[in-house]
């Protein structure tokens, strides 16, 4: 077979697109579902305040990423299954990747953000920014279906409320506040709030998949690879192990998996190409096991470095009585508050979809967090580590506070304690975002091409070293979009 690509998140789909274009024949290997069926309930994807067997990977016990509300404890068993949301516990962080045929696009918040071109020479510093905002960034926007939210209805609609509430706050506070464009069916959300079509993002929906409304690659990239005919995509199938073949190219073995997680059979397959897709971390682990194994030898020292979590950090703020923030709340995020430049922090207001009125502001912020990790083969117990430490989000929550403290002083209010744990305030135990672990121009060329075995790439968020100043997937689709672009020109 030509190319084998690991994953079908966004840096998969794009190389998979791109190459099938071409005339070349792909097979893609996803170790998630195809999330192409509806369950009992005549749904796809389970709700976010009722997760289900569907909902996360492989775990017994849910692990929400809002652990508590009103102080309680609010996780609960589910059957092990090979679900849409994998929560995967490192020793100082959880990080949280989507699973299926659509990588992250499936659960992520749909916040379609192009980083600030005067950001962007910190976020890949070998990249030339006039390709990427003449060509690639407009691509990617386009092919995602990225929009903005019409303005005017956004300032009557209930089901931004919260945003409002966050948009009064920071301005009053000094602080710029932007509209944020997302791959969200504005038409669509209109019609969820005027009743007139089944509701997604008005009922909640996030986290563990949209049943409506979200484009997600199902919706973009995916149908436009099938239609070329020359992909097929082989979900619950992972990849273990990448090895050069004797005859030239890679032979790849993959298990079958069951929708419990056992092996079922074990398949190997000899590929020319093959690109690693499997996202920040799933590329990372299995390029740090193949180097260090022996499997693949001449993988350089790079490999498995310049981790980051994009500067992820949560927390809410309790408003007064008069500012309540609405007890029907988008899922998707639209709005966000920039303090980059002066305090490290872009903040989005992010919904709290309980049902009920909470009168609390709740954000996701991402900051300019310097800490890098780095993923090591852990020969006795056998899987990878990663060496990030719990104390290493101190900076996000110092450049966080540039935003929160003087909106609390001036609004004369607080933070909330209860969403995170008892007297928490602060979620740093976790991130959406991982980024790195086999980084652009160290770990492969300037485009992606590992050193030391031809015909091997990355091509996914592992490329990117740590941060990316604002959401990250539009980055890594205008990157793969760049990347593949140069290796089908010169290497096919
Ligand atoms: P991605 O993770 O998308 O795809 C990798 C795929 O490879 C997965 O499907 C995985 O199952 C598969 N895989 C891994 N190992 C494998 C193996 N060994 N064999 C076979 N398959 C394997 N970003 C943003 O810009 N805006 C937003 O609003 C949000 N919101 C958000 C919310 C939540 C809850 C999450 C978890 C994430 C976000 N994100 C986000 C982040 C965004 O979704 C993420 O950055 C991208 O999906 C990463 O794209 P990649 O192509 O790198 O990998």
């Amino acid at each position: 077979m030509p190319v084998l690509v690991i994953g079908t998140g966004y840096g998969g789909c794009v190389a998979a697109l791109r190459l099938a274009q071409a005339g070349v024949d792909v097979h893609m290997v996803e170790m998630g579902m195809a999330w192409d069926t509806p369950g009992s309930d005549g749904k796809i994807f389970a709700g976010t305040r009722t997760p289900d067997y569907r909902s996360y990977w492989l775990r017994t016990r849910t692990k929400q990423p809002l652990s508590n509300f009103l102080g309680f404890p609010i996780d609960k068993d589910v059957p092990r299954y090979t679900g849409i949301l994998d929560a995967e516990d490192f020793s100082g962080i959880t990080v949280y990747q989507g699973r299926g045929v659509g990588g992250g696009s499936l659960v992520n918040g749909g916040m379609a953000v192009t980083p600030k071109r005067e950001n962007f020479g910190a976020v890949l510093p070998s990249v030339n920014p006039d390709e990427m905002y003449g060509v690639y960034y407009p691509r990617a926007n386009a092919e995602l279906g990225v929009s903005s939210i019409d303005p005017a209805w956004f300032d009557t609609t209930a089901c931004y409320q919260y945003a409002r509430v966050g948009r009064k706050h920071a301005q009053r506070s000094g602080f710029p506040f932007l509209y944020v464009p997302t791959v969200y069916d504005w038409d669509y959300m209109k019609r969820e709030a005027d009743g007139t079509v089944p509701k997604s993002a008005l009922i909640g929906e996030i986290l563990y998949g949209n049943n409506h409304g979200k484009k997600s690659l199902q919706q973009t990239y995916l149908p436009k690879i099938r239609a070329t005919g020359r992909v097929t995509i082989s979900s619950l199938h992972k990849v273990t192990t990448v090895r050069p073949a004797s005859g030239g190219g890679y032979t790849v073995e993959i298990d079958q998996l069951s929708t419990t997680g056992e092996t079922t059979a074990t398949k190997s397959v000899t590929a020319d190409r093959v690109f690693f897709a499997a996202g920040s971390v799933g590329t990372s682990k299995l390029l740090v096991k193949l180097k260090a194994t022996g499997a693949l030898p001449n993988l350089n020292g790079e490999v498995g470095k310049g981790w980051g979590d994009n500067g992820n950090v949560m927390c809410g703020r309790a408003n007064h009585m008069w500012d309540p923030t609405g007890t029907v709340q988008s899922a998707i995020p639209t709005a966000g508050i920039d303090n980059w430049a002066a305090g490290g922090a872009f903040a989005e207001v992010a919904p709290l979809p309980t049902g009920i009125e909470t009168y609390a502001s709740f954000y996701l912020s991402i900051t300019r967090n310097p800490n890098r990790a780095q993923f090591s083969w852990n020969a006795s117990a056998g899987r990878v580590d990663l060496n990030w430490q719990a104390s290493w989000k101190q900076p996000s929550i110092t450049m966080a506070k540039t935003i929160f403290d003087k909106i609390n002083s001036t609004e004369g209010t607080i933070y909330r304690t209860d969403l995170f744990g008892t007297y928490k305030i602060w979620g740093d135990h976790l991130t959406y975002h991982p980024l790195g672990g086999a980084v652009l121009n160290k770990a492969t060329d300037n485009h992606g091409r590992l050193h030391g075995h031809p015909g091997l790439y990355v091509i996914d968020g592992a490329l990117i070293p740590g941060n990316t100043s604002v959401n990250p997937f539009v980055s890594i689709t205008a990157l793969a979009e760049r990347n593949i672009e140069k290796i089908i020109a010169t290497d096919l």
